[in-house]
This record gives C-alpha cells, structure tokens and sequence, in this order.
C-alpha cells in the first residue's frame, strides 16, 4: 500500500480512462492543442497533443505530484539524501555532470571535489591513450576494450554509438556476454599488443566480466609480458582491482551513490571519453547539467521529464496498456531501446512499495522498441492493426551528420510523422471501400476493405532535437533518467535498487556444478534436471 488516498486516486485515473476511451483522439485536434500540450526544455521539444490526454485529465495526473511529495523528493535526490533507502544511500547520479561544482553534501561532506578530481584525471588518462604517449607494447593504442554488463556496458555502448560522427579516437568495442562468442568474435580482429583493456565494474565480483576479464588477460598474455599495464578499471572495489594487478592510476573508482545503470557519466563513460575526447565528453554531462536545471526548477506543465512520465503514467495505469515502444528515427540510436529497458524496467520494475507491501498498481511498463524505419518492415503491423495499443514514442532530429545525403534525412523524417499521423488517424472502412472500388465488388469488396482498415487512436509522443549532438544525448538521456524518477515517486516504490535481479545470480552458481557434472542433479526440479540431462548427453561446453 502507498501513503494515504493513493488507491483512489489511481481509481480516479482509470475513471478519467474509461471515461474519455470513446473518444477518438483526433477530435482533440485544433490549431492550438500541438502547442498546448507539448513542452520545450533546452532545445528538445516534447509533443504528446497526439494522446488522448484533455486538460482535466492532465490536471488530475499534475496533482499527483503535490500528493506525492513529488517536489520535496526530488530536491532530496539532488541533495544527496539517502533515498535509496533498501540499500541506504544517496542517489547523486546528477553530482557526476554537475559542472558548475555547486557544493553536494553527503555525511556532511562536499563530494564535488572528488567528482571533479576523477574526471580530471579520466581526461588526463584519456588524452594521453589518445595522443600515443600512454602506449602497449607495440605502441600507441588502437582499440579500446570495455568489458562490462548492464549499466557498465549499456550506456557507454549506447552512447558510444550514438555519438559516432564525434569518434576521432582509438576504436571502441564493448564485451558483455559471458557467451565466450561475445570476446572470442571482438578479439579475434584486435592486436594485443595496442589494445586497451576496460574492465567496468562497479562491484568487480560480477560473474560475466570477471570470466570476460580473465579471457582478455589470457589473451594478451600469450603475446605480451606484462598484460596488467595494459589493463585499466572503473570500479569502487579498489582490493579487487588491486588483486587482479591493475595499477592505482588506472583505477578510476566512484561512489556508492552512483547506481549502475545511471552511471555513464562518471569512470563507466571512460571508453567514450577516449573515443570522442574529453571536450567531447563534457558536452555531453552539460547537455545532462541543463536538463537537471530544467528538472529541478520547472513548474510540472512546463517541465519535461515530469509531462513525460505523466503521458507514460496515463497509458501505462490510466488507460492499462501494458508496453511502450521507442523508436528513434535515428540508426545511431539503435542501442538506446535496449539501454532504456535497464534504466526503466530495473527502476521501476518492483512489486513491492517504499513501506514493504505489495503494490496494489501495475508497476513501471514493458520497454521495448527499434530505430524507425527498420521497425515499420517489422511490428509496426501490429501497433497499427494489432488487437493490443502501443503508445509509441517517437524520436527525431531535424538534421543528420551527413549533409551530401540530406534528402535521405528528409525522408527518414517524413517517415517519422506519417506514422505518428497514421497512428492518430488510421483509415475507415469508407476510405478503404474507395480505395478498393475497381478492382472487387459486392461482398469481396467489403472483406478486403476491412483488411486495409486502420483504427487510428492510437496515441504516440514525439520527441524532436535538432541533432544528434554530444550535448543533445545528455539532454536525452537526463530527460528520461528523471522521467523514471517522477514514475518511481508517483508509484510509490524505490526506482534504485534491484533486488530481482539476484536470485537468478544465485541459482546459477549452483547449476553450474551440475551441469559441468561436478555435482548431482538431485533435488533440483524436474524441468531443470531434464534440461541438465539434455545439455549434458549432447556434449556442454
Ligand atoms: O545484475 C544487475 C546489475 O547489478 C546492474 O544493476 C548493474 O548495472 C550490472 O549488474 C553490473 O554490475 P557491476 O558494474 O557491479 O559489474
């Protein structure tokens, strides 16, 4: 249960759902509602006039905020207050971009001259992988190696690719997997001798990376005498990375008030930093600075992350659709629907409430999607025809980074709104008979006109930048960082800590005995013990 009223008022949204669910979101549509329900923060502009939001609606969804204490938690997160509170810490993701160093107090201590201090000297090791005075044994660095899983790989990745018309550095690769295909298929075209090694884990106990880890040690071992100084790691677990050999001035360490996968912007963004350079690097943690300011201080209507979170909010427990897609019209943020499902889902994916009870709600909604317009070739069948309604989000930049192809962005755009508008619109079965007069009659005619027949209603937002700059991806990924916070606040559970995610670590330790055939398969469930017997009788390994 959450703090006092909070059924109800989740029973008054749904009322507000079923009571508008009739109405076709195009009748909303007057010249002046694209303005009126949109939000301009920096220079992203945020339109979601395309749901079925009204303004009682959106009003009731505001005073959510104020009967959820939303602004006090926020400002609490900002400063430093312990609000993660089932691990008892702080959530100071927002200290790593916080550039203008206003003093952030923990335990009473300013943690910003330490914040500063390791990006100071991130840049300082950056630069110098990047003009060859750090070098390997065969000289000056090539590829840079980050090995990490989840937050520590999700992010850099994501942005790494995201940001790729900005690389004038060595290479990047990231290894997650512990499916050895993952560092066998990334090694196989490196030279150990001038590559660089990241090993990006928080705690440095985590199965996948230090397997991951030893591989590349085993790997460069074979050619070069001493593979440790070619080896750097981003981690708070200073022992462990000291007992695998690397050097202190190699390790870069953060707090424990920087969670996982809100982490790239400290030590976990290394590999881009290198990629891109520290310059590069630092517009990006100010495109996320801006967007903190913005969250910060914005009244909710006119405040980004909060419009954004309300619009999922609405769809996910007013209305009950149950996913939401994002589809960037932009190939380069092809990994971001994947990055977006560990900060949403591992947020604010929990069944229980702050005070320890089952939520009596839905928690945080499924997150999927692709980049435009591969996805149309794809599922889009289905958002436009399917039995089930996806709210989808879209996202568009005005200009690419290649102006000879520019006709290309401009089609990639068109492409971008017609589905948005076909969404909306959809096409009635009167305009399907039209379009099928001449070619069938009578009742064939109707049969295949009600094949062609869309729907419409089907709500989408869109999100437009004007390109895909490092300052604009920290504005993005800060928007939807604080998106899943306003969520969190308002569902009523803690979005940073991740307790579901340990039991599978657990039983996996166990299994791995058995399958190896170390230990026997006794007591382990039937399934589980026909599955060994399989893997087993056809060779494992
Ligand atoms: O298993 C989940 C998780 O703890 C994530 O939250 C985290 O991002 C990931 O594992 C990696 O953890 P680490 O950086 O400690 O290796």
């Amino acid at each position: 249960m959450m703090d006092g009223g909070d059924g109800m008022r989740w029973d008054d949204l749904r009322a507000r759902a079923e009571a508008v669910r009739s109405r076709h979101i195009f009748e909303l549509m007057d010249d002046e509602r694209a303005g009126q329900f949109s939000v301009a923060a920096g220079d992203l502009l945020f339109d979601y006039s395309k749901t079925n939001l009204d303004e009682q609606t959106r009003a009731l969804l505001v005073s959510f905020c104020d009967a959820m204490d939303l602004p006090a938690k926020r400002e609490a997160m900002f400063s430093g207050a312990p609000i993660n509170e089932t691990e008892g810490r702080a959530v100071l993701h927002t200290a790593l971009r916080n550039l203008r160093a206003a003093p952030v107090t923990v335990d009473g201590r300013d943690v910003m001259p330490d914040v500063l201090g390791t990006l100071e000297r991130m840049e300082g090791f950056a630069a110098s992988v990047r003009d060859g005075s750090f070098t390997g044994a065969g000289g000056a660095i090539t590829d840079v190696v980050n090995i990490g899983i989840g937050g520590s790989d999700l992010g850099p990745a994501m942005a790494a690719r995201a940001l790729s018309p900005y690389h004038d550095g060595p290479r990047c690769h990231f290894v997650s997997n512990v499916d050895g295909a993952d560092i066998a298929d990334t090694l196989r075209r490196l030279d150990p001798a001038t590559t660089l090694v990241i090993v990006a884990s928080k705690t440095f106990t985590t199965i996948e990376t230090m397997t991951n880890a030893e591989t590349a040690r085993q790997w460069m071992s074979r050619q070069i005498t001493d593979p440790a100084a070619q080896f750097a790691a981003l981690s708070s677990a200073a022992e462990r990375t000291e007992a695998f050999g690397i050097s202190p001035d190699r390790v870069f360490g953060f707090a424990d008030w920087v969670g996982g996968r809100y982490s790239m912007w400290g030590p976990i963004g290394l590999s881009l930093m290198i990629a891109i350079g520290p310059k590069a690097f630092r517009a990006f943690l100010s495109g996320a600075e801006a967007m903190d300011i913005h969250f910060r201080a914005a009244e909710p209507l006119e405040n980004m992350p909060v419009m954004l979170a309300l619009t999922g909010l609405w769809h996910n427990q007013g209305c009950g659709y149950a996913t939401r897609a994002v589809l960037p019209y932009e190939q380069r943020l092809a990994r971001l629907p994947a990055y977006l499902q560990q900060l949403e889902m591992e947020s604010n994916g929990k069944g229980v409430s702050m005070d320890g009870a089952s939520l009596d709600i839905q928690s945080g909604p499924i997150v999927w999607g692709e980049p435009g317009t591969n996805g149309q070739h794809a599922f889009y069948q289905l958002i436009h025809q399917g039995t089930h309604v996806v709210p989808c989000e879209f996202m568009i930049g005005a200009q690419g980074h290649e102006p000879e192809l520019a006709h290309q962005h401009t089609l990639l755009a068109a492409n971008c709104l017609a589905q948005s508008e076909a969404l909306l619109k959809g096409r009635s079965f009167g305009e399907a008979m039209k379009l099928m007069e001449g070619k069938f009659e009578g009742a064939e005619l109707e049969r295949q006109a009600r094949h062609r027949v869309f729907p419409g209603n089907r709500p989408s937002t869109t999100l437009a930048y004007p390109k895909l700059t490092p300052f604009v991806l920290g504005q993005i990924v800060a928007l939807y960082e604080h998106r899943v916070f306003v969520e969190g606040v308002l569902l009523g559970i803690n979005s940073f800590d991740q307790w579901g995610v340990e039991l599978g670590k657990e039983l996996a330790k166990a299994v791995e005995p058995i399958l190896a055939g170390d230990e026997p398969a006794d007591g382990k469930d039937g399934s589980t013990r026909a599955l060994v017997a399989y893997l087993r009788g056809n060779g494992i390994g």
